[in-house]
């Protein structure tokens, strides 16, 4: 397929994929619970890596990414909320992450920050607050394999969606489609089922979503939900 005919076709034919976020995981159960939404239909495995600085919340570090290799074969999405996190890319690269997000707000050397992570073999994705507007950074999206747009502020799971969100998505997919890229891109905060069809109908192609799948009482059941909900 060339590259046009790829950028034109609709985004019916884009596939989607689900990332639960274990924020709202049982940690003490935290094996169980990677595998229980693994059987279950997710897509990856997101986790939120907060620093008390950057965002109010204390989370986890390396260790915990290195554990979760441990369990599953799914890619995991560790976005960081961290302030200066070139200082801890090489131990979340080596503890085994798939994707490692940074968030511009944080990152003054955007451009050198995502060559840091791709040196070390892992995806380069970037994120924007609610507030930052998406020209932050349009300047160095190819060299990043994902963009993840916040649809809360950063900190805390089941919050609830910020609507101005959907917007700032399809905007997201025009920049990249505008510059022919092959970028992912994700939506994190307040997803679930009611969202996820305006989302996909807006160019999303990775789902966050923490409290709409651990605290659901069938995993397998709000995972299919909002594939259901997508439409693919
Ligand atoms: C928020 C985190 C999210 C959070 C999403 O700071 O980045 O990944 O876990 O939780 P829900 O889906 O409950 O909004
Ligand atoms: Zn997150």
């Amino acid at each position: 397929m060339s590259t046009s005919s790829k950028r034109s076709s609709s985004h019916a034919a884009r596939p989607i994929r689900i990332a639960p976020s274990i924020l709202s995981a049982d940690f003490a159960r935290l094996a169980d619970e990677i595998q229980a939404v693994e059987a279950a239909g997710a897509d990856l495995i997101h986790i939120d890596v907060m620093d008390g600085r950057f965002v109010p919340n204390l989370t986890v570090g390396p260790v915990v990414v290195e554990a979760a290799r441990k369990v599953t074969r799914l890619p995991l999405d560790v976005h960081l909320m961290i302030v200066e996190p070139e200082r801890l890319i090489p131990e979340f690269a080596d503890a085994g992450s798939s994707y490692l997000t940074v968030h511009v707000e944080t990152c003054p050397h955007l451009h050198r920050t995502l060559q840091m992570i791709k040196e070390r073999g892992v995806k380069a994705g970037v994120t924007l607050n609610p507030s930052s507007p998406l020209n932050l950074v349009e300047p160095i999206l190819a060299e990043a394999d994902l963009l993840l747009i916040m649809s809360v502020n950063p900190g805390f799971g089941g919050q609830r969606f910020i609507p101005q969100a959907l917007e700032k998505v399809r905007q997201a997919r025009a920049m990249i489609d505008a510059q022919g890229l092959q970028v992912e891109l994700e939506v994190d905060g307040g997803v679930k089922a009611d969202n996820m069809k305006a989302l996909a109908e807006a160019g999303a192609t990775i789902f966050v979503a923490g409290s709409a799948i651990f605290g659901s009482k069938d995993y397998k059941d709000a995972i299919r939900r909002m594939r259901e909900s997508a439409g693919r």
